[in-house]
């Protein structure tokens, strides 16, 4: 070897030195180690430098992994001890690899900074390590369908900053570990949100020592366990309960009378126990949706006079609980009543539901009771009525009748699509996406756990619950065409199920980064699940990445005709399982004539107000909360009609805006209106709370946003200065707003109205776009632009729209231009007859200082102090209000360009969207707001950042 080729092994020996630095060498160790125990890692899992060559599923910081997601990889193989050397690690999500087997080692214990754990729906066994109490920066714990045995390990109470808690569905034994002397136990996790241990083999009582008045949980479920004993009336302490369930274990003796105290109880499941005593007396539980306290050994009773006042019940099951007598009249007068299960008792007397009934009600199955009588409901054809094994039945008239036929009334369970797609001929492996293209989706099913979040008879609530997902997905940037949920099934557990497809937007299959990050975003959504469907666990079906990929997707090719952007489903929901006796659920318009007959019917659902979902308010309801729509209530007015705040009972303040009679819309445009406002929700747009539609009456209920709006701080009405930096952070705000609106809606909104008069301000001066009275969404059809009659405000218009009538996003950002411009002169956009844009524009000398713009600035904006940035301010807004549409930047663009201003400025852009933990535990407090619905789409805090995204 001559010298010359020494000198350049050496030079590629160094060069290979400095490359690999990228990576501590010790996590490079760990997870080639790693890597060598599993199959199927993902290909470009070669070399020895997994940061600096971006491994798929790997995210760094500073040389050291941070993260590991390898959600449904089919990772085959065992997770050694060499984790344990990662000891930056915060995130480890292996879920859904069925392969994925033995025990977990102990050496996890050396991940000291693991924040987030998730292996639900592997197949590790053997007992969870007792080192596991020793992670103290555990936030998420799911340890969900595994075949985990043994204790539950008394050193989980030691996790004092741990939130989510999950064992469901494990092989676990012994009682619940609680502390006592110097042993932990889980009494003492006062920080938990989640005990959900269900679905195990977990025994003894439950201590009472496990609750107290300290906690803050909102979901116990330890149903489907062989607990025994009594139900420790310390439960009743935990005031911050939302779901309960002890179902399916062998519980007896009295249930704790004050039971009834925890005042934010939606659901109680206590069926299928031994329970004895009276039926617990629930007076007063106004929030409960949901009531199971079927087949037990309570005292034989009336059914309870009680339940009639349960204002919010949708579902009430007591089947085979000793109730005798006669079925009061008014229970089915419950307003939003949905089913009622209440067969195997000995209820008498007459069935007669005649009078009034919730227009909600489905089902009613009184199945082997005593009923000598029954008068058919006019009307009523959807409802589901079972009275098969009653004397009435006996009578020859009504032997025939389908009520008295269960088998008749055959109750299938399934959501079928509607035929869109029905010329749509895919290859094998490939199914047709609402959309109607063909791919392979992500599959799998999710697990919803808690019942009363889930409106079963609903088809708008899956269209809902399908564009949530959807947009979810979207804010992560991940591919994804569409999502589409069917065949919900609720097995014995009372677990409901639901198939999940997700399909690829711009390939036919997904890449491994998608697929993992749809599982880990999907994972972590349960983690926060949003109001609207409570928590669940998913379970993916292995995805085959390879599947015919040397065929041409020829066959995908819509034939016939696509309704552009119909992801709508007609759906057919059906169900007879468990005693969800669903029928169809699509409503006819009960008058023609009357849009919102139909519509109506769907939106009745008033029972909980911080639902982030459009709520119904009756006029008689905002009558009150205005104090008559007095004058002292009144904060604004405008061509539209007057603006009046008010205060509910729960005491969360409203805004409500009134049309005035010349103003008002047609019943179809008002629906359309609402629809889309119910659908919008992020931190920069103002909340539509409800609405109100009778006695000619048309109202807008918004959320009450306190500090008014930009123009009055501009103008010093409200009192609010607003500096250079709090300017920019109105700036980015509103900017948000609008890329929401632009982006992320579904479809995609253009607002039409943006001005400083629609620009509102928070309690911490944040900025929510408000007032979407002219916004239009944007069809498929409608690719490019929306031609329409032109309206918005004089001064903000854009002289494009205005000569073409052709809107588009660039629009807004015209009007966004200007209000820019505002927001640095002060000035209103026309003043004493100059128009801002042509003032600035020909003031402005880029060779000096300030642009030479310190005539025309605010001087309230702090000009004797640095306004760092300022010049690139004045050119994004100038580009903003260029003449034509294709010279201005989008609203992402001018996101970003705000960011690197605020950069300069000193301001820290990032934490202003950072989803911290901190406000994280603010979500609950405020009155107002329920910890799950506070945050919207808003995630971006907490995940892996965009490093997981494979390279192109
Ligand atoms: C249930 O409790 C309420 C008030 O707490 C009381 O007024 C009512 O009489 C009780 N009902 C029964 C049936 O015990
Ligand atoms: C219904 O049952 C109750 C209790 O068993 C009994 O007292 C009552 O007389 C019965 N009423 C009718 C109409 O049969
Ligand atoms: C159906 O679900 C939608 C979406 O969650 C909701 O807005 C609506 O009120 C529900 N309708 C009924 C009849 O409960």
């Amino acid at each position: 070897m001559g010298r010359r080729s020494l000198v350049l092994l050496l030079l590629v020996f160094i060069k290979c030195l400095i490359i690999a630095a990228q990576t501590n060498n010790n996590d490079a160790a760990a997870l080639n180690a790693l890597q060598s125990s599993w199959k199927n890692t993902p290909s470009n899992w070669v070399g020895s430098d997994p940061c600096g060559s971006g491994w798929v599923g790997i995210e760094c910081t500073n040389s050291r992994v941070t993260s590991i997601v390898l959600t449904n990889m089919n990772l085959t193989g065992q997770l050694s001890g060499d984790i344990g050397s990662l000891s930056e690690l915060q995130t480890l999500d292996l879920s859904s690899n069925k392969l994925m087997t033995g025990p977990l080692p102990q050496e996890i214990v050396n991940l000291k900074n693991l924040s987030s754990l998730c292996l639900t729906g592997c197949g590790f066994s053997g007992p969870i390590p007792n080192g596991i109490g020793s992670l103290q920066q555990l936030l998420y714990l799911a340890l969900t369908s595994n075949r985990f045995s043994g204790p539950i390990p008394n050193s989980i109470g030691n996790l004092s900053n741990l939130y989510y808690l999950d064992l469901t569905d494990n092989q676990l034994s012994g009682s619940i570990p609680v502390s006592s002397g110097t042993i932990p136990g889980l009494d003492m996790l006062l920080q938990t949100r989640h005990f959900h241990l269900g679905k195990n083999q977990l025994s003894g009582t439950i201590p009472p020592q496990l609750f107290s008045s300290n906690m803050r949980l909102l979901h116990v479920l330890l149903d489907n366990n062989n607990f025994s004993g009594i139900i420790p009336s310390t439960l009743g302490l935990v005031q911050t309960l939302e779901v309960v369930r002890l179902d399916r274990n062998s519980l007896s003796g009295t249930v704790p009378p004050n039971i009834s105290n925890i005042a934010n109880l939606h659901e109680l499941a206590l069926s299928n126990n031994s329970l004895t005593g009276p039926m617990p007396n629930l007076t007063g539980m106004n929030r409960l949706n949901y009531v199971d306290m079927s087949i037990n050994s309570f005292d034989i009773s009336d059914v309870p006079p009680w339940i009639s006042s349960l204002q919010s019940l949708t579902t009430l099951m007591m089947e085979n609980a000793q109730l005798e007598g006669p079925i009061p009249a008014n229970l089915f007068s419950l307003p939003d009543l949905q089913t009622v299960e209440l067969s195997n008792n000995h209820l008498n007397g007459t069935l007669n539901i005649s009078t009034t009934y919730s227009n909600l009600l489905q089902s009613i199955d009184l199945q082997n009771n005593s009923i000598t009588d029954f008068v058919p409901i006019t009307g009523g054809n959807n409802i589901t009525i079972l009275l098969e094994g009653n004397p009435t039945c006996e009578k020859t008239d009504q032997k025939t009748q389908s009520y008295c036929n269960s088998s008749q009334s055959s109750s299938t369970n399934s959501m079928s699509r509607n035929n869109n797609c029905l010329q749509v001929s895919c290859s094998s492996g490939e199914v047709a996406s609402p959309n109607c293209k063909c791919a392979y989706p992500y599959k799998g099913t999710l697990f919803f756990r808690a019942l009363s979040a889930f409106d079963l008879g609903n088809s708008t609530y899956y269209v809902t619950v399908e564009e949530y997902l959807m947009q979810t997905l979207k804010s992560y940037e991940l591919p994804v065409d569409s999502v589409s949920l069917s065949n919900p099934t609720i097995d014995s557990f009372g677990y409901l199920g639901l198939s999940l497809e997700v399909f690829p937007s711009s390939e036919d299959r997904f890449n491994k980064t998608g697929i993992t990050m749809i599982g880990y975003v999907l994972n972590n959504l349960s983690f926060r699940p949003p109001l609207l469907f409570g928590p669940y666990f998913l379970i993916a079906d292995t995805y085959d990445f390879y599947a015919g990929s040397n065929k041409r997707i020829s066959s995908g090719i819509i034939i016939g005709a696509v309704v552009g952007g119909s992801l709508l489903l007609l759906l057919l929901v059906l169900a007879g399982v468990y005693a969800f006796h669903q029928k169809k659920r699509a409503r006819m318009a009960i008058e023609q004539n009357n849009p919102f007959a139909n519509w109506d019917l769907n939106m009745g659902n008033g029972s909980a107000p911080q639902l982030k979902g459009a709520r119904r308010f009756s006029f008689e309801e905002l009558k009150k909360y205005t104090n008559n729509f007095s004058d002292a209530n009144g904060v604004g007015s405008g061509g539209y009609g007057k603006v009046y705040q008010g205060t509910l009972s729960t005491g969360q303040r409203i805004a409500i805006k009134r049309a005035q009679k010349d103003s008002m819309q047609g019943g179809n445009e008002f629906k359309t209106e609402i629809e889309l406002l119910s659908r919008v929700h992020h931190k920069n747009l103002v909340t539509l709370e409800g609405f109100c539609f009778e006695q000619a009456e048309q109202m807008l209920v918004y959320e009450y946003i306190p500090n008014g709006t930009v123009m009055d701080s501009l103008s010093g009405k409200s009192g609010i200065k607003l500096d250079w930096m709090s300017r920019l952070r109105v700036a980015l705000g509103a900017a948000r707003g609008l890329v929401y609106l632009h982006e992320h809606a579904n479809p995609p909104i253009i607002h039409r109205d943006i001005k400083s008069n629609n620009i509102l301000l928070d309690e911490s001066l944040n900025a929510k776009v408000a007032d979407f009275g002219l916004s239009k969404p944007k069809l498929d059809s409608e690719r490019n632009h929306v031609t329409t009659q032109v309206k918005g405000t004089v001064g903000y218009m854009d002289p494009e729209y205005y000569m073409t009538q052709q809107l588009t996003e660039k629009s807004d950002v015209y009007s966004f231009g200007v209000l820019l411009l505002e927001l640095i002169t002060g000035r209103r956009p026309i003043e004493r007859g100059k128009y801002i844009v042509k003032e600035v524009r020909d003031a402005m000398d880029k060779t000096k200082e300030l642009y030479d713009l310190h005539e025309i600035l605010d001087p309230a904006i702090g000009l004797g102090t640095k306004l760092k940035g300022l010049e690139k301010f004045v050119d994004l807004a100038m580009r903003c209000v260029e003449e034509t549409g294709a010279k201005r930047p989008t609203m992402g663009e001018v996101v970003k360009e705000i960011e690197n201003i605020m950069q300069l400025s000193g301001l820290n852009p990032i934490a202003e969207s950072a989803y911290t933990s901190e406000t994280y535990e603010e979500a609950g407090k405020g009155h107002s707001h329920h910890p799950y619905s506070d945050d919207g789409f808003n995630y971006s805090g907490s995940f892996p950042p965009s490093r997981l995204i494979e390279p192109k």
